[in-house]
């Protein structure tokens, strides 16, 4: 994913810039080529020699440097990027940004870009709440600048609070969706898709059901990407709270076997992608009065299982060319995945940690790996609409290389 994209790194003058030197090489184990501008407040913390030897670049930093200037003006130094990151953005590189103040080569640069930016900002807590800084921040956000973190903590200045550097995984992360943003997708115009969401609901009797903890969110922002990236989609879900996405077409369901039979009128199409959370059972006969407390005691819930919708729609004879599961797991995530993806006879897995300490379940965030039959790709730690949009870029890569098969 981030192999050949290019990095423009400008590191600030701050204790955390030895970070940055981590996330050089993280980058470089990914292929990204690397290239640095070190400010002369960042060379106090990081040398010139270790950010040159790590990013295999030459490292730039003055703005009157003949030599440089020949070899690779300012100018295009700024454009050559798909990407620019600050970090650490001190409250001094923030503040010169936002007045649009060009006084060396990394605000130079910073000036005469035309690529995304990104800054982690770093600094001491006080700094950081500072009527000025927080008027520089909202000047860059309003100005289309992501700002990743900062994160709270331990400071080096002693103190507790907001103003640590990101940690590096988050940086990538924060460079993945950039990267991501930043590239064409292959065409999905036309193409139609079937998309499950949501939990289902399995009645008891006609005032009490079966649910699960799923919000939706996850199969909602794949329709909705989906549809962004041009697909005909049809959203089969549950209850949800959540809001139909634009431009999808929904078809509201409650149980498992109605969710079966939408799906299955909705056929053909060009990709199935099960995302809901489908009860695994149902009351093996309908409750048609309302279960009354007796002398029996609890009553017993007599369970039959519910049809499998992923393994209906991977064995149907309108089978989409493309048909994508979940494995929601809590414990061997990757085994059980690759296992689900050949029992269900699906295309790709995504395997989806939702042990409660992750948050997954009904949370905005999700850590997914893509399971195919060449292999597990994992995916960083993202929103659910970031995953979405990575799984629509996969889906768009597919059906390219197909249609120039
Ligand atoms: N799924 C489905 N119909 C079902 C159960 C699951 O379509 N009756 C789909 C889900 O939408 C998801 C995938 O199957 O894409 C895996 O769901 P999961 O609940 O993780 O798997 P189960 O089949 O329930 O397997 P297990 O109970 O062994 O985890």
């Amino acid at each position: 994913m981030l192999s050949g994209k290019r990095l423009l790194l400008i590191i600030g003058g701050g204790i955390a810039a030895y970070k940055v030197l981590e996330l050089i090489r993280r980058l470089r184990d990914r292929g990204v080529d690397v290239r640095c501008v070190l400010t002369e407040a960042g060379a106090q913390f990081v040398t010139p020699l270790a950010v040159a030897a790590l990013s295999e670049n030459k490292v730039y930093q003055a703005l009157f440097s003949l030599t440089d200037e020949s070899e690779m003006g300012h100018i295009r130094l700024s454009r050559e990027a798909d990407v620019v990151l600050v970090a650490p953005a001190t409250a001094n590189l923030m503040a010169k940004m936002a007045a649009g103040i060009a006084d060396d080569l990394a605000t130079t640069a910073l000036l005469a870009t035309d690529k995304p930016v990104l800054i982690a900002p770093s600094m001491n807590l006080f700094m950081w709440q500072h009527a000025a800084t927080q008027a520089n921040l909202a000047t860059l956000k309003a100005r289309g600048i992501t700002v990743i973190g900062p994160a709270a903590g331990n400071l080096a200045c002693g103190e507790v609070g907001s103003g640590r550097l990101v940690d590096v995984p988050d940086l990538i992360s924060a460079l993945e969706e950039a990267f991501l943003a930043n590239t064409p997708l292959p065409s999905l115009v036309g193409k139609r898709a079937i998309v499950t969401s949501g939990p289902t609901h399995e009645p008891i009797d006609p005032v009490r059901y079966i649910a699960n903890r799923s919000s939706g969110k996850q199969g909602h922002a794949i329709a909705g990407a989906l549809a962004a990236a041009g697909m005909r989609v049809t959203l089969i879900s549950g209850p949800t709270q959540e809001p139909t996405p634009a431009g999808v077409k929904l078809q509201a369901v409650e149980s498992a076997q109605q969710m079966l039979n939408a799906v299955e009128a909705a056929l053909p199409a060009d990709l199935f992608i099960g995302a809901a959370a489908v009860a695994d059972w149902r009351m093996a006969s309908a409750v048609d009065q309302k279960l009354k407390k007796g002398d029996g005691g609890p009553p017993a819930l007599h369970l039959t299982e519910n049809p499998d919708i992923l393994k209906t729609v991977a064995h149907h004879a309108k089978r989409p060319a493309l048909v994508v599961g979940f494995a929601a797991e809590t414990e061997n995530l990757l085994e059980h995945a690759t296992a689900k993806r050949l029992r269900k006879g699906c295309d790709w897995i995504l395997a989806n940690d939702v042990s409660p300490s992750t948050g997954t379940f009904g949370g905005d965030y999700t850590s997914l790996s893509l399971v195919t039959a060449a292999g597990i790709a994992p995916w960083p730690h993202a929103t659910k609409a970031e995953a979405a949009r990575r799984l629509t870029h996969a889906i768009a890569t597919y059906f390219s290389t197909l249609r120039d098969a």
